[in-house]
């Protein structure tokens, strides 16, 4: 069952209410900055799901959170991100997702994407790009099943750089005029994964068919979904496109829609009072709602910098009619 909005943010979680916490920014981003906060004993407490069932109802609030100095395993990390989506009442058959390029031999199995700077730049295509904001994304919408939450832990960064960005997607569904929103509430695109494709052919590899969910097992990696859908555990009104994956407005002609994604993927990086910067350091954790956000990494370092990532799997994306925006919710 969706969980109500509530009107006044952390506070209003009594379980978390006893952790030190502030907000980064206005509309999007938590940070708990006291390092004895820690994730490892919060999934061992006793009462482990009432926590972690507040910690996702804050990341879907605020989209991300973060924590500082973190010593969670892979083994706790992979537990919690699949909790936050089960206590936030996902389906049973929606598990951690296993990427399509991802090897059986993983370091740490298929459910844990390690994010090396050594492949990152080739990966990203940074280098084809001249503008840092093409890398915005969210992950995986490419999936009929895609994202609710991850949990990144960079464990090793640059001296400095290597910053992270996300963009609350309530709030760009917020910024656009009622007319404009009801408008893309009209209409769906169509997500596209088809660069994993061609990176297995040139690894000489099988696209991985054993994605997490039933539904996300065919090679062909495309899915349509609604341009605005509603988070299922706040309620809330999002934008649901972004400029890695959506390739088309499914509704439109093809100028319309190469015309209209452009304006919403600028509308998105061009806002950046939409958005929270976060500086790592070594160990610190983020949990985003992929429903909710897209995020970039931010290539400006040469030194060599590296994390371990896991992505639990929500359910189908989907618009609610009745739902409403944050900024309705929290009457601002
Ligand atoms: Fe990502």
């Amino acid at each position: 069952m969706p969980t109500a909005v509530t009107t006044s943010p952390p506070s209003f979680l009594a379980s978390l209410s006893q952790y030190e916490s502030y907000e980064a920014t206005p509309v999007i981003g938590t940070i708990f900055p006291d390092r004895t906060t820690q994730l490892s004993q919060l999934v061992e407490a006793s009462n482990a799901d009432e926590l972690v069932h507040d910690l996702a109802v804050l990341v879907s609030q605020r989209g991300v959170v973060f924590f500082k100095e973190q010593d969670l395993t892979v083994e706790q990390q992979k537990r919690l991100a699949q909790k936050l989506g089960e206590l936030t009442g996902k389906p049973e058959t929606s598990k951690l997702y296993m990427h399509p390029i991802s090897r059986l031999d993983a370091e740490f199995g298929r459910e844990v994407s390690v994010i090396t700077s050594k492949t990152a730049v080739n990966k990203s295509g940074h280098l084809t790009r001249s503008r840092a904001s093409g890398g915005w994304h969210s992950d995986n919408t490419y999936e009929q099943i895609p994202s609710d939450y991850a949990v990144l832990r960079m464990h090793t960064l640059p001296g400095i750089g290597g910053d992270t960005l996300w963009a609350s997607g309530y709030e760009a569904y917020d910024r656009l005029s009622p007319a404009y929103q009801k408008f893309l509430e009209g209409l769906t695109a169509t997500h596209d994964g088809s660069i994993f494709n061609e990176h297995a052919k040139k690894l000489g590899i099988e696209i991985n068919t054993d994605r997490g969910a039933p539904e996300n097992s065919s090679t062909e990696m495309v899915a349509v979904h609604p341009v605005i859908i509603t988070n299922p555990v706040t309620n809330l009104k999002t934008l649901f496109i972004n400029r890695g994956f959506t390739k088309k407005i499914n509704e439109l002609t093809t100028d319309e829609s190469e015309n209209l994604l452009e304006y919403l993927y600028r509308h998105i990086s061009e806002n950046h009072d939409l958005q929270v910067r976060y500086r790592w350091q070594p160990n610190d954790v983020a949990i985003w709602d992929n429903r909710v956000t897209l995020h970039t990494a931010t290539h400006d370092f040469t030194e060599y910098r590296e994390g371990y990532r896991v992505i639990g799997l929500g359910g189908k994306p989907y618009l609610d009619p009745n739902s409403t925006s944050r900024r309705t919710a929290l009457n601002l």
